[in-house]
């Protein structure tokens, strides 16, 4: 039997705020920048986040990297490992970290410091969700798409042991 989910952003609400987000981003785009999107759970914010900065900048350069740290539980081992790294060089180069969700921090710092290491000028984070109460790492990210309580979501790319990635909403699993 599948879980029920209780929707907390829909379809409308995600797309205007990616839009806002694209807008608040851009400006800060140096060209060159090179977009790293964490996968898999950034891939469909990427994909539509990407779409709307194409309005505002020209020329944009998208990577990804596979990181892990759960596993298929929902809370964070605390230790990251790198998985795929990304291919483009960022030496010399400003970055923009993509990621799902902003939980312990522990997977954007290691991410940051991982770019910072390989060269990169300044890099820049951005995350569609932003669980504050759960830090573990003290982190703040540079954009953030929606500030959220502490609950396990689901949609939107985002899966619980790689189910509801398809939902074209975001909604959190029910205790
Ligand atoms: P952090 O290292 O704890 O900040 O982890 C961030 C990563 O944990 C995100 O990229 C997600 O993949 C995963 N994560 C954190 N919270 C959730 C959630 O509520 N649902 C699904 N995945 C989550
Ligand atoms: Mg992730």
């Amino acid at each position: 039997m599948s879980t029920p989910i209780t929707p907390l952003l829909s379809e409308q609400e995600i797309r205007a705020r990616v839009t806002a987000l694209a807008a608040e981003i851009a400006p800060h785009l140096q060209p060159g920048t090179v977009i790293v999107a964490l996968l898999k759970g950034a891939f469909v914010f990427a994909a539509d986040l990407l779409r709307e900065l194409s309005r505002h900048v020209p020329e944009i350069n998208l990577d990804f990297m596979v990181l892990s740290s759960y596993g298929n539980d929902t809370r964070s081992s605390g230790r990251v490992m790198i998985k795929l790294d990304c291919q483009q060089l960022v030496e010399n180069q400003d970055v923009l970290l993509l990621d799902d969700i902003l939980d312990s921090g522990n997977t954007l710092t290691f991410a940051m410091e991982h770019m910072r290491l390989k060269g990169a000028l300044r890099v820049y984070s951005c995350v569609l969700l932003d669980k504050p109460s759960r830090r573990q790492t003290p982190f703040s990210a540079d954009f953030v798409g929606f500030t959220i309580p502490d609950l396990f979501v689901v949609g939107y790319g985002i899966d619980y042991a790689e189910r509801y990635r398809e939902l074209p909403y975001i909604g959190y699993l029910a205790d």
